[in-house]
């Protein structure tokens, strides 16, 4: 953590007015006008209720700055799906706080997280290496033609061996 590193709060997201600024900050930033992500797609994202989604806000006026969003179902469970934080707060270790968030909660049920990092989002994946992830695949042309989708996982061991 360093000296610009801002105060926050996690919380679980509540309400519309949420839902509408976590759209905001996907459908304006990449990787998600690259991969074009639409509005609709992002409010169906969003407001879809088998997802745990979690906000990280200013403590003092609560504005949103960023959120994780975590699926705990399907083939690879513990899934972080999207982290997102607004440019205006980038690089002041929320990003990082929200990862950690959302790899605590993975961690409490399963020994294993997951996420996928565009090929051309190096920044990003720098970050994630930094903070333990490794490539375990590499879907090529998954969400558009020309980039790649890699598959990170950062793991506390084997699923039979797990005890949370
Ligand atoms: C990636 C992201 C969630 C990280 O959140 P953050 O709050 O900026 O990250 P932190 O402050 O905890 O860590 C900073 C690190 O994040 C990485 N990073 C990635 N994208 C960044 C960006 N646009 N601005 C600043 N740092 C970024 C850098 O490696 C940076 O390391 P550095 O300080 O050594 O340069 C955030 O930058 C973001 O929302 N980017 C756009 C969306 C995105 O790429 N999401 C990930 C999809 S897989």
């Amino acid at each position: 953590m360093n000296q610009s590193t801002v105060s926050h709060r996690i919380r679980l997201l509540a309400g519309e007015q949420d839902v509408q600024r976590c759209v905001d900050i996907m459908v304006t930033s990449d990787p998600w006008l690259t991969l074009g992500r639409t509005r609709e797609a992002a409010l169906v994202l969003l407001r879809d209720s088998t997802r745990e989604i979690s906000v990280a806000v200013d403590p003092n006026s609560d504005a949103l700055m960023g959120f994780v969003i975590v699926l705990m179902r399907g083939a690879f469970v513990g899934y972080i799906q999207t982290v997102a934080v607004a440019a205006e707060y980038r690089g002041r270790g929320i990003g990082s706080m929200l990862i950690a968030h959302a790899e605590s909660r993975i961690f409490s049920d399963s020994p294993n997280v997951f996420l996928c990092v565009s090929s051309f989002n190096h920044s990003a994946r720098a970050l994630y290496e930094r903070l333990g992830y490794e490539e375990v695949g590499e879907l090529r042309d998954y969400v558009v033609r020309g980039y790649s989708e890699f598959l990170l996982r950062k793991t506390r061991g084997p699923l039979n061996e797990y005890r949370g």
